[in-house]
């Protein structure tokens, strides 16, 4: 069988999409054949477009081996690096078989493919304090710090800025002032490092504003688009609980308190109910809580959805008000999952972002130390030291 890097080239089709503010004209589709091998990447087939038949296709690239972060742009309307997108997978993706490229989403396009990442990814970074404040007083020599809290960062460590994440976000879409998850994915990594001074503060601050960690809406998007697997979502979920649980952080943005109303109500009725969910998050569960003054305000400012949705009959004002309840058997297996992890001494984070192979393999015990040092689990330790991506809830 062939080897991929000896198969022979065949033509792709590219649909471009074309665009100069400084001309006045509104964006375009371009198309162009090229000829590559399948295992060749949609950066080669732009760069080879360019080449050929037209000089003036703005794209920016760098390493061309997804380690700069600067070729992001939107395959078949997804986040991709197009240096790390092979044309052949490209192609299947396609509705039609002509690979659609376009430039990343959230950020103002400069000139076809290239975003103004200044304008709004960088500017977001700049936002977060990205650098160490130092822990006082400064060691003479170097910081001793636990190998864990090294490797509870490494996930956030390898991002390379790409923005991908920031292309996708459905919270920045609504709210372009939401800091966003590629610079709260930054933010973990300083708020984690126990070299760091300022944790309390950097929470604080970041909890505190509107568009800060309570505007992210959970769409998992970001994680889907991270090239690097980062999980930004993970990351942000990762400051919420650090800020609840160990800083006691209670945000003007009712964040806090929605958050405990929204598991408060899977506890006691195995299902959202969001008639509920409003009052619990100004009140609790007391019956006053329900009548404070910001609930009624944020249920009036709420009215309009809430007449939509009736009109358009997503909800019924019996469904609506009525509690949403699972069968006793399987709301007690929901409790039981709520027992255990608030039985807990502590708090688990398994951060698991370790990937690659050891060039021996460790002993048994030593192989999950690091996991197992972070987990605390009795029994959890069972986590392989290669090949693991991801982060544990
Ligand atoms: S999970 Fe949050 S940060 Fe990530 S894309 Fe969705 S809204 Fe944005
Ligand atoms: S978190 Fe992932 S998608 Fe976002 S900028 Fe970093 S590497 Fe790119
Ligand atoms: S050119 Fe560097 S990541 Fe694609």
């Amino acid at each position: 069988m062939a080897e991929a890097h000896d198969r022979p080239p065949e033509q792709f089709n590219l649909r471009l999409r074309r665009y100069d503010p400084e001309s006045g004209e509104a964006p375009y589709w371009d198309e162009h054949s090229v000829e590559l091998a399948p295992h060749r990447s949609v950066l080669e087939a732009i760069l080879q477009a360019r080449d050929r038949f037209d000089g003036s296709i703005g794209i920016r690239c760098s390493c061309r081996q997804a380690i700069c972060g600067s070729c992001g742009i939107r395959v078949n309307g997804e986040p991709a690096l197009a240096c790390h997108t092979h044309l052949d997978a490209a192609k299947a993706a396609s509705a039609d078989g002509v690979i659609e490229i376009e430039p990343m989403g959230n950020m103002p396009v400069v000139k076809d493919l290239i975003v103004d990442m200044d304008a709004v990814h960088w500017k977001k970074i700049q936002r977060v304090t990205p650098w160490l404040l130092a822990k006082q007083p400064v060691p003479e020599r170097e910081y001793i710090v636990e190998k864990e809290a090294m490797v509870d960062v490494t996930q956030s460590m390898a991002c390379i800025q790409c923005g991908a994440c920031v292309s996708d976000c459905l919270a920045m879409e609504v709210d372009p002032g939401f800091i966003g998850p590629a610079a709260l994915a930054k933010a973990y990594r300083f708020v984690g490092d126990p070299r760091d001074d300022e944790q309390f503060e950097r929470l604080n601050d970041l909890a505190q504003d509107p568009q800060g960690i309570f505007d992210c809406t959970h769409c998992f998007k970001c994680v889907e688009a991270c090239p690097k697997g980062v999980n930004p979502m993970g990351q942000i979920m990762r400051l919420r609980r650090i800020a609840i649980d160990d800083h006691h952080i209670v945000d003007v943005n009712n964040g806090e308190r929605h958050e405990a109303a929204f598991t408060g109500l899977i506890k006691d009725h195995g299902l959202l109910w969001e008639a509920e969910l409003l009052p619990r998050s100004y009140g609790g569960n007391s019956w006053f809580g329900k009548l404070h003054p910001a609930a009624g305000k944020e249920l009036l400012s709420s009215l309009p959805a809430i007449v939509k949705a009736l009109l358009r009959r997503k909800v019924t004002p019996m469904g609506a008000l009525k509690a949403h309840n699972l069968p006793p058997a399987d709301l007690k297996s929901v409790q039981a999952i709520y027992d255990k992890v608030e039985g807990r001494e502590k708090r688990y984070e398994l951060n698991l972002y370790i990937v690659g192979e050891d060039e021996e393999p460790a002993p048994p015990g030593e192989a999950v130390a690091a996991a197992a040092a972070v987990s605390e689990e009795p029994g959890g330790a069972d986590v392989p030291t290669t090949s693991v991506e991801g982060s544990a809830p």
